[in-house]
Parts: structure tokens; C-alpha cells; sequence
């Protein structure tokens, strides 16, 4: 495993009081486009939600994550308008096989229970990056990803 590892540049993401949140192996890169396989260790680190840098398809293969999205998520398109978001969420169930696209003002988070915990995988195909991402609070306000603190 340790060769396939250095061949697929494993990392770790994520420094919280959990550990790692996420395991990640790169499978391909060509020009901006990553292609990568993820294990999820832990739900994402924070409490809130987030969007992304760029568009994402990913193919879950095994196992299962919980999806909390905003309730109104056509109302996320305008800054003023992310501040007035309600703070009301809907929560999804998404089991393996499972193939989904979502763009990157895609604003999430993923939960895992605990029999999921390191037996979640998806294969990921990360898009060029187009934008910064962030987090967004409990009042609406948007902290970038290297401001949050959790
Ligand atoms: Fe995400």
C-alpha cells in the first residue's frame, strides 16, 4: 500500500481536534483537471456550511454521507442574498452507487454516521479552479477557507 500511496501522492486534509477528515489519493492530473479518489475519515471539520473553487463529479462507490444544503439554494446566488438566507437547511441521504455533479457555489456540508466512518469512498473529478470558496456563518456572512476557524 505504501508504494501505491507515493505513486497516487496520498494526503491527509484537515488538522482539526478529530484528525484528518478526509483521505485523498490523486489518480490524475492534467492541465487544471485532478482526478481523485476519496476516503471520508470524519464529517467535514466546522459546523458550517461551505461552498467550493470549482465544479465537482463525483461517483460514490461505497458507502453512505449525509448532505445538509441551505433550503432555499436559488436564493444563494447574489452576496446580499446569501446574507438574508434563512437559517433553515434540508438534509439528504446519499448511499454508494451514487453519481452526482454540482457546481461550485454548491453549498454544503457532509456528515457521516458513525458506521460510515472510513468506509465512504467517492472517485472525484475536480474541475479547473474558478473562484475563491469559504464558509458561510450562522448569520449569513461569508469567512474565505483560510480565514475560518471553525
Ligand atoms: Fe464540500
Amino acid at each position: 500500500m505504501k508504494l501505491l500511496d507515493r505513486i497516487f501522492h496520498r494526503e491527509d486534509l484537515g488538522h482539526g481536534p478529530d484528525g484528518p477528515y478526509m483521505r485523498r489519493w490523486t489518480l490524475l492530473r492534467l492541465f487544471d483537471y485532478r482526478l481523485y479518489v476519496h476516503r471520508f475519515l470524519e464529517s467535514d471539520e466546522g459546523n458550517h456550511l461551505h461552498d467550493h473553487p470549482c465544479d465537482v463529479l463525483t461517483f460514490m462507490f461505497r458507502g453512505r454521507y449525509i448532505e445538509t444544503t441551505p433550503a432555499l439554494k436559488r436564493s444563494a446566488r447574489t452576496e446580499k442574498e446569501r446574507r438574508s438566507f434563512p437559517n433553515q437547511t434540508t438534509l439528504k441521504v446519499y448511499s454508494a452507487p451514487c453519481l452526482r455533479r454540482f457546481r461550485a457555489e454548491h453549498i454544503h456540508r457532509i456528515d457521516l454516521l458513525s458506521e460510515n466512518i472510513g468506509k465512504t469512498w467517492t472517485l472525484c473529478l475536480f474541475l479547473p479552479k474558478r473562484r475563491d470558496w469559504g464558509f458561510y456563518l450562522d448569520d449569513g456572512s461569508f469567512v474565505r477557507w483560510d480565514e475560518y476557524s471553525g
